[in-house]
């Protein structure tokens, strides 16, 4: 990551200094509001104070952080959705979603009219439910803390309690995954995937418990450090899945692969194939067809 995001950070250097002709770099000479622009003048122009300079080090870790939490977790929650699109008991879904997309005649459709869309985005929402790519997430108690629970449970000490006590420095996992599944808040077919489930009148009303930025599910989080990219997450989902799915059909090959979804260094959990070694690759074999033929 980091030798890629060097290259487009010098990239960029190299066409602001081009763009000055030999004069200073300042604020007005880096054109565009997108954030390689905004980063590369907050690291090269002169008349940004010093102490509101980024460090080359301070850029590149935006460049990380973007590359993780903003490319790889759409990436990959897409990837999963065309494997369960892929899923002979889930073909049904793929069907009655092209089915929706084709009413759209524009191959450029607006946001508005992605956003007009029902089922596609009742398809969306439950692949980040369903999926939660990003399956838990952990947080240290900075204070000596008490968590109150809904449900009463029993101690070691077989006491019933109605709350967790947190020590100071003690870590907390979100277990973003199992409560985006939870039979108690979801209802019993919590392991399906079922896009209907978000039609209207249809949400579990348990679901509206859930204190998270996206309604009804934690897969972005909640509170002042939830995802800062869900609504891009979502637009940039239904583009993608318009621009492939309305002309292309998706199944499994013969003989699929068991694919297995693995959470590596605890961010995305991907899809691998387990190797005659015992190792992981990430692999998605699908067949993939234009729609219509044979
Ligand atoms: C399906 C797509 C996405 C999922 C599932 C997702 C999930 C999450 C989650 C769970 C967090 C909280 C992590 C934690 O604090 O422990 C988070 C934070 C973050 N996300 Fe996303 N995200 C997605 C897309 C994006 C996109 C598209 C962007 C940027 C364009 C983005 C940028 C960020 C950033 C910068 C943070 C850190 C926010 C902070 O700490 O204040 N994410 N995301």
């Amino acid at each position: 990551m980091d030798r890629i995001g060097m290259k487009i950070v010098q990239d960029k250097r190299d066409a602001v200094v081009a763009a000055s002709n030999g004069r200073e770099v300042e604020k007005k000479t880096v054109e565009g509001r997108d954030l390689l622009s905004v980063l590369v003048k907050a690291n090269m122009a002169t008349d940004v104070k010093d102490s509101e300079r980024m460090s080359d080090e301070e850029v590149m870790g935006q460049i990380c952080t973007m590359l993780i939490a903003g490319h790889e977790t759409t990436a990959t929650s897409v990837t999963w959705l065309l494997y369960d699109l892929s899923l002979p008991q889930y073909q049904h879904v793929q069907t009655k979603l092209r089915e929706e997309l084709l009413t759209l005649t524009s191959e450029r459709p607006t946001m508005e009219e992605l956003n007009n869309l029902p089922y596609l985005d009742a398809v969306v929402r439950e692949n980040l439910r369903y999926r939660s790519v990003v399956d838990s997430t952990s947080r240290c108690a900075i204070k000596d803390d008490v968590i109150p629970v809904s449900t009463p449970y029993k101690d070691r000490k077989g006491i019933e309690r109605m709350e967790f006590r947190i020590a100071a420095g003690e870590q907390i996992l979100i277990p973003i995954r199992s409560l985006d599944r939870d039979k108690g808040i979801w209802g019993e077919d919590a392991d399906e995937f079922k896009p209907e489930r978000w039609m209207v009148g249809n949400t579990h009303p348990r679901s509206a418990e859930i204190p998270g930025v996206l309604s009804g599910v934690l897969t972005f989080l909640g509170g002042p450090r939830a995802c800062i990219g869900y609504r891009f997450a979502l637009m940039e989902m239904k583009v993608l899945i318009f621009t492939v799915v309305r002309g292309l059909s998706f199944e499994l090959p013969e003989s699929p692969p068991l694919i297995e979804p693995r959470s590596r260094i605890d961010i995305v959990t991907r899809p691998a194939i387990r190797q005659a070694d015992g190792s992981y690759k990430n692999s998605m074999p699908l067949r993939v067809k234009l729609f219509g033929s044979d």
